[in-house]
């Protein structure tokens, strides 16, 4: 399967006992260098706000200056014209596309029920700007807050998001979420049966479509994917279930028959009627869901994780003092997206200046596929370090590539509750913690950082990894000179910050 960029939701999708203890196996807690000694300031202003940093502060400047671009509602800009697509299939729906992306740590984790120990809270994958206020890492962060203004019954939420993640042309510490909801006030009806009535009425408005769907399992399962029978009847998330799998399915047909209609245009032949268009539901896990699943679209020769939904955590909508609504909410990535509808390569792409890329792109008139303007060399560079030496000698592990996007913000790192710890026992090394050295030094020259090899002394234990670093410029060409003395200041920052041995 294809992992496109930031919005696979497959890590998150694991319920957080799983997930701790699939990242932690291969961890040891040792005392963690705490986040730039010297350089943490004693407040942040963002966006004209001050706010006072302490020893949860992670978030480099570099992402800061990011901050406030709101390329999803930037005039011809495609991850616009992405976004404007998806509303377009949900009408009626209020869209709300300026929030703010400062949010609290009980907004984007504790209202939604991520449990105290989850591994989404963890410094190692989210920017926290003090130990109570981070950037988000969701637009699900705006669930309790939307439903508790309670101004519509459908609406769509989106905004830029962020995560301490890999480096690749598919991943990047910014990306674009979309949230979308509907729900049904079932004090609004006569009886919980006519509500549900209301719902089928809409169901069979809703338009239909000829798409293959592949959806084998129950629509919940004890165990697996449960029914919140605290709340709801079985035929009510039943009829929840179905409305919500059949909007969904409506908005990816409308989406991917633009992408294959794009394509055509562009003389890149199609092969969509010899290898049609098909969608699968596959049971997922959410702490603000349940049932919960991911939507899959075969495309072109490949599974892409498109999206994750559910039925909403009830509790959820209780504390948005919703008692009596009942209802579905989806999150999909929006770059994932907009990468196969313009046949963007690469996700830096999006935050590019240059009118050779911007201008290809108009709100009005046809979808067309993005025509690469320039290629410039790469310049690869490798780091080979030894692991400082913990008290057994035993030795932190590397992120699994990037599984993460989706909110996946923190991994499994965090053995014990992050916020009861204020005294970081965390890790000596996070893949993610490299990834940010280079973006902070690098910016957007650098395209990819992988692990290219990895092994333990026999003897002293010790052990090494070796990175490869990929340095290149959408814009330009690198000069051997600037590259050296990027990967120098890589190497030196690794040095000092991590106390790791270069080889
Ligand atoms: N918050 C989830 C994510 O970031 C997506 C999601 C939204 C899932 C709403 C279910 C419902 O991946």
């Amino acid at each position: 399967m294809v992992r496109l960029a930031c919005s696979s939701v497959s890590f998150w999708a694991l319920p957080a006992s799983l997930r701790l203890s699939v990242r932690s196996a291969s961890v040891a807690p040792v005392l963690r260098h705490s986040y730039s000694q010297d350089a943490t300031p004693r407040n942040l202003t963002i966006a004209g706000t001050d706010y006072p940093t302490d020893t949860w502060t992670n978030v480099p400047q570099s992402i800061l200056s990011q901050y406030g671009r709101k390329l999803h509602i930037q005039p011809d800009h495609p991850l616009s014209i992405t976004r404007k697509l998806v509303e377009s299939r949900f009408p009626g729906f209020r869209n709300h596309n300026t929030l703010p992306g400062v949010v609290t740590v009980d907004q984007n984790f504790d209202s939604l029920g991520f449990t105290s120990d989850h591994p989404g809270r963890s410094r190692t994958d989210t920017y926290y700007i003090n130990k109570d206020t981070l950037l988000r890492t969701h637009t699900t962060a705006h669930e309790v807050d939307v439903f508790r203004q309670n101004s519509s019954d459908g609406w769509t939420l989106s905004a830029d998001v962020y995560r301490r993640d890999a480096v690749d042309r598919s991943h990047y510490p910014v990306f674009h979420q979309m949230e979308g909801a509907l729900t049904w006030d079932r004090s609004a009806f006569a009886s919980r049966q006519a509500c549900m009535d209301a719902i089928r009425e809409s169901f069979d408005k809703l338009p239909k479509h000829d798409l293959v769907v592949e959806d084998p399992n129950p629509t919940f399962h004890a165990e697996r994917n449960p029914l919140q029978d605290k709340y709801h009847s079985a035929d009510e998330a039943e009829i929840v279930a179905a409305h919500l799998k059949r909007s969904l399915e409506d908005m990816v047909v409308a989406i991917f028959t633009a992408a294959d209609k794009a394509l055509i245009a562009s003389g890149q032949s199609s092969e969509s009627e010899k290898d049609p268009l098909k969608v699968r539901w596959v049971e997922a896990f959410f702490p603000h869901t349940s049932p919960s699943w991911e939507m899959e679209v075969w495309w072109r020769g490949d599974w892409l994780e498109v999206l994750g939904c559910g039925v909403i955590d009830q509790p959820l909508l209780i504390r948005a003092n919703q008692l009596d609504r009942i209802g579905w909410a989806f999150g999909i990535g929006l770059e994932r997206i907009a990468m196969l509808l313009f046949g963007i390569p690469d996700i830096r792409l999006f935050w590019s200046k240059d009118p050779r890329f911007l201008k290809q792109f108009t709100d009005a008139g046809p979808m067309k596929r993005f025509q690469p303007f320039s290629k410039h060399p790469p310049a690869p560079r490798d780091v080979a370090f030894w692991l400082p030496k913990t008290l057994k000698g035993d030795v932190v592990a590397e992120t699994p590539a990037s599984t993460a996007s989706a909110p996946n913000s923190a991994g499994g790192q965090q053995t014990s509750s992050p916020r009861n710890n204020a005294v970081e026992a965390e890790l000596a090394f996070h893949e993610n913690d490299l990834m940010e050295i280079v973006r902070t030094i690098a910016g957007d020259s650098v395209e990819d950082v992988r692990l290219i090899d990895s092994f333990t002394h026999p003897k002293s234990n010790r052990r090494s990894l070796c990175y490869r670093i990929e340095y290149r410029s959408l814009e330009r060409t690198l000069t051997t000179e600037e590259v050296n003395e990027m990967h120098e200041r890589v190497c030196g920052e690794m040095v000092g910050r991590f106390g790791v041995e270069i080889r």
